[in-house]
């Protein structure tokens, strides 16, 4: 005879509670990146919106910075961290295949004994993870999920690629996802294509390192990426995907306050606003000007930003929407803790 499974119970919505950022001390600005590169403050500025970004110090680890940031968030949503069931780590960046960062992290902010594990989904990482969450809470696995992104890309950055050197940032964004009464995390538009994965990759596998003792003529892998190729992709296919969200979620541009693109280029993020056609009383987040691009930590640090100095504010309406390596994306409208 087959046993009776009973159904687990979980919370009718989801919502995040509380969100925590870390911007790590050391700002770059244009004029350090000038010194590999034969560009000008003049055209980075222009091409990408980027006039400054943080990068890590040592002691920034890919664990500390989550730490960081993760205590904000979990201080924000109110709750003990011994209430967290599930931590998912978004990063490209964390070097070791095993054990899984986000249980050193859980560990290290309290969490007790949770699930805990990472993903790799590239700038698209927050969305991934955010959805993820929703999914355990919704279907009774966890009551509360932290969910982090968290980047040092600057280690992944060929500093004499005129291409990426001036792209990219480091820190690390954190949300508390817990239980809702009412929907306050609308339906995730997402996906891959991978015919187009090699757009953007690293340069080597770490299979270089395999077998050799002398790596002194190893270059260390980088992220490179086709740049024009990425940027039509964006701008053409990621509107649609963001207008998808809009209207799987039944929110029309008029009814949003906030949108929170991936910070990977102001350029970018200026089409896709046009063509969603987003009214003037939108905020936009503009974040990449002075983080660049941090890739899954992006979005939860551009929102965290943005609670934080006032241009947004708890209980506002927001499209988020994450894309890049894979290319992966994935689009939702949430509720803004
Ligand atoms: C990287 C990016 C800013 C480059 O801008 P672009 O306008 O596409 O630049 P192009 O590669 O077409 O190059 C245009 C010109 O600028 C030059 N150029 C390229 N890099 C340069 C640099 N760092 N400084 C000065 N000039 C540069 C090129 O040589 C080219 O010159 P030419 O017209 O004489 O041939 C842009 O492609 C981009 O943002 N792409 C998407 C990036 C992204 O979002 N990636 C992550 C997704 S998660």
């Amino acid at each position: 005879m087959t046993a009776k499974i009973k159904p687990s119970q979980g919370s009718p919505y989801a919502r995040i509670l509380g969100v925590g950022g870390y911007r790590p001390t050391r700002v770059v600005g244009n004029d350090e990146i000038l010194k590999h590169i034969d560009s000008s403050d003049e055209w980075i500025r222009s091409r990408s919106g980027i006039a400054t970004r943080h990068w890590a110090g040592p002691e920034e680890t890919v664990a500390m910075m989550s730490v960081e940031a993760s205590g904000k968030a979990i201080a924000a949503a109110g709750i003990d961290p011994a209430q967290i069931d599930a931590v998912i780590v978004s990063t490209v960046s964390h070097f070791k295949q095993t054990p899984a960062i986000a249980t050193e992290i859980a560990d290290r902010v309290g969490a007790g004994k949770p699930a805990a594990f990472d993903i790799s989904a590239g700038c698209a990482g927050f969305g991934y993870g955010l959805t993820l969450a929703k999914g355990l809470i919704v279907e009774g696995s966890a009551e509360y999920a932290l969910v982090i992104g968290v980047e040092r890309l600057s280690d992944l950055t060929d500093l004499e690629d005129r291409a990426t050197a001036f792209l990219f940032g480091d820190g690390a964004g954190a949300v508390v996802v817990g239980p809702a009464q009412e929907p306050a995390i609308g339906p995730t538009v997402w996906g891959s294509e991978g015919d187009k994965a090699e757009a953007i990759k690293q340069t080597e596998s770490w299979e270089i390192y395999r077998g050799r003792t002398d790596v002194s003529d190893v270059r260390y892998p980088a992220i490179t990426q086709e740049g024009q190729a990425v940027f039509r992709w964006a701008v053409f296919e990621m509107a649609k995907v963001a207008q998808e969200a809009l209207d799987r979620a039944g929110v029309r541009a008029d009814d949003l306050d906030v949108f929170i693109p991936h910070q990977a280029n102001m350029r970018i993020i200026d089409s896709m606003v046009k063509t969603l056609g987003l009214p003037e009383h939108v905020t936009v987040a503009r974040d990449v000007a002075t983080t660049g691009n941090t890739s899954a930590a992006s979005i939860p640090l551009a929102m965290e930003r943005l609670l934080a100095t006032g241009q947004a504010k708890s209980g506002d309406t927001a499209l988020v929407i994450g894309f890049g390596a894979g290319l992966a994306y994935a689009a939702t409208v949430v509720t803004l803790p």
